[in-house]
């Protein structure tokens, strides 16, 4: 071997990720199962799918809501009781024990609540009162107080996260649920301090980075985004000088990365190509560990990582059906596909059930 030649960096390299050590940049992307209990606490079987999927570098969970009004859907996890906090405890020592890593996904769906979940059957909360289309319910806008409380519970959910033994957390800042309804002008028609200018529209995704990296430290904390994603009835009049923006602000905080959801999730035709703005730009402003996300397969992910476009890579449908996926990544071998019909609730079939190589 040539000591003066660079060393190829691939989906295999390994990656210090902040304060966490990865050994593969091969990271599983946040999957909501719905298969949680019905009182919002994770299962044992819970447990045995993520402890099969522990090869991955990192694994984010699925969202999991900050506070009971941050639920959306049925048997989603929570991490606001002393429950919950132990049945994670379970989950995260098991992950460990096989030598992975897992941060939590810190989830507020925001107006994206389907009727019946919200306790005593509220309203669902939003920074302004427009609901998305489909069978959600009616959002009433937040105080300006109430506001500061939400920020409250993302802290106690950071801090409970820490107390369930997780390496970090992941914000959820995309795909339409409540911090995003902030960030973008199609649901955040605000006049106070939190809409209008792109300062306004951020102030509340900052302060709850703020109290989050208070919590773990700046770097044991991710962030995602999802700047051209219409899923759950999203629009923004300039997403382009928007996240450029947030972006901007995030370099300073020298958070562990940034989790970019580089195009429309749920929809298989569509490109990022197909947007005159691509997110994926967004990495060239952003100083900082950069996690693409959206259609990658093992080539176009190496690519990414062999070009430097990206530092590492999350899967999502991939880890579904492919609890080994980093090896057969690696020994080239056939992968399985994602039966659709038990992605959203129900039973091991179709969750803890995909065959494993050898
Ligand atoms: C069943 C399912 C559940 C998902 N749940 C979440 C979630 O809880 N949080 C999140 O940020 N994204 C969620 N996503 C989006 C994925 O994290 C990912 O962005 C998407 O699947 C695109 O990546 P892929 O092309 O590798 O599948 C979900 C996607 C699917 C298919």
């Amino acid at each position: 071997m040539n000591p003066s030649l660079p060393i190829e960096k691939d989906l295999f390299s390994p990656l210090q990720l902040g304060a966490t050590q990865l050994k593969n940049r091969i990271v599983m992307a946040p999957l909501t199962r719905c298969r949680a209990d019905d009182n919002n606490v994770p299962t044992d079987m819970n447990r045995v799918y993520y402890q099969q999927r522990a090869t991955a570098g990192l694994i984010i969970t699925e969202g999991t809501q900050i506070s009971p009004q941050g639920a959306g859907y049925p048997n989603t996890p929570g991490i606001y009781n002393q429950q919950q906090v132990n049945a994670w405890r379970q989950i995260t020592d098991s992950v460990h024990a096989q030598g992975g890593h897992i941060f939590l996904q810190l989830w507020h769906v925001g107006r994206v609540s389907y009727p019946g979940i919200q306790p005593n059957d509220e309203p669902s909360l939003a920074p302004s009162a427009i609901k998305a289309d489909g069978a959600y319910v009616q959002p009433r806008a937040l105080e300006n107080s109430e506001i500061s409380d939400i920020i409250d519970e993302y802290k106690h959910a950071a801090e409970n996260a820490l107390a369930a033994g997780f390496d970090g957390v992941e914000v959820h800042a995309a795909n339409g649920y409540l911090i995003d309804q902030f960030l973008r002008d199609g649901s955040n028609k605000r006049t106070d301090l939190y809409g209008g200018s792109y300062a306004n529209r951020s102030r509340f995704l900052l302060k709850v980075l703020q109290v989050v990296t208070a919590v773990w430290g700046s770097d044991r904390v991710g962030i995602r985004l999802s700047p051209i994603n219409k899923f759950n009835s999203m629009s923004d009049s300039n997403p382009e000088a928007l996240f450029s923006y947030v972006v901007e602000q995030l370099t300073p905080l020298k958070l562990a990365y940034l989790h970019m959801v580089e195009g429309q999730i749920h929809d298989e035709n569509f490109a990022e190509s197909s947007s005159t703005f691509k997110p994926s730009s967004l990495r060239d402003l952003y100083q900082g560990t950069y996690m693409a996300n959206l259609g990658y397969s093992k080539e176009s992910a190496n690519h990414a990582i062999k070009t430097g476009t990206a530092e590492l890579v999350s899967f999502g449908d991939l880890f579904i059906s492919n609890p080994d996926l980093p090896e057969r990544f690696l020994h080239n071998t056939a992968l399985n596909t994602t039966d659709l019909e038990t992605r959203y609730g129900g039973t091991e079939k179709g969750y803890i059930d995909y065959p494993l190589l050898g």
